[in-house]
């Protein structure tokens, strides 16, 4: 399969109905989400709590197009074979959440899944250096991790940089945090293509009135159609 450049909206579940995710999915799908993006908390690595494995089999039914799921725990390798029977296509494990994120995602490829490895603001692009042919993405957070609706935090140099060291390997590089069509355009010219959204894409409108979804998702992706 060649590799898929296009850009991708992302929409996180954080900022759905947390008492009707399944409906919530099928709404941003049917409004033209590409992947859905699941935040898992654990109260520990983040100052936050989300959901655990059973909860994202469940969301799994519901999901037609790709689920991105994004590990905000620590440990993380306990816990990699729950999420490929959960249905994971893609997990992600954050670089400071442990000492062996090299044994981490050889773990999350050897369990069926693509790997992705995540780097908070404060970490440098070097720290993942020495794993992008051990992984299918890299998520650079915008935002510290923990919650939805925090203002976007310029990572377009670590973004750019990161660019140039994949080079031609078939690696995303993903932008997870304040995401709007202000900010989208400038993290896809430095080089991203998929971009998770929270607040941006939920805003306005519910599983009775989905059609914001939509309007939302296609501000996004016009914001950055004159640079691809
Ligand atoms: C933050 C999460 C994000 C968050 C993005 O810890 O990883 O996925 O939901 O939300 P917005 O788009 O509202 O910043
Ligand atoms: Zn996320």
């Amino acid at each position: 399969m060649t590799f898929d450049r296009s850009i991708k909206i992302a929409p996180s579940i954080l900022s759905a109905d947390f008492a009707d995710f399944g409906r919530e999915i099928e709404a941003v799908e049917a409004q033209g989400a590409d992947w859905i993006h699941v935040d898992v908390m654990d109260g520990h690595f983040v100052p936050n709590l989300t959901f655990g494995p059973p909860a994202v089999k469940a969301f799994r039914k519901h999901v037609n197009t790709f689920m991105d799921v994004h590990l905000m725990i620590a440990p993380v390798d306990p816990y990699i074979e729950a999420y490929a029977d959960a249905g994971a296509d893609l997990l992600t494990a954050h670089v400071e959440a442990g000492p062996h994120i090299h044994r981490t995602l050889q773990a999350i490829r050897g369990a069926g899944m693509k790997a992705g490895v995540a780097l908070n603001p404060g970490t440098p692009a070097e720290a993942v250096e020495h794993v992008l042919d051990l992984c299918d993405l890299v998520c650079v957070m915008t935002v510290n991790p923990g919650f939805g609706g925090q203002s976007f935090i310029d990572m377009t140099g670590k973004v750019r940089q990161l660019r140039a060291m994949i080079g031609d390997r078939p690696v995303h590089i993903e932008i997870d945090g304040g995401v709007t069509p202000q900010t989208a355009p400038l993290v896809v010219e430095a080089g991203a293509d998929v971009l998770v959204a929270g607040s941006a894409v939920f805003k306005g409108g519910s599983v009775g009135n989905p059609a914001p979804y939509g309007e939302n998702i296609r501000a996004i992706r016009v914001s950055c159609d004159t640079l691809v």
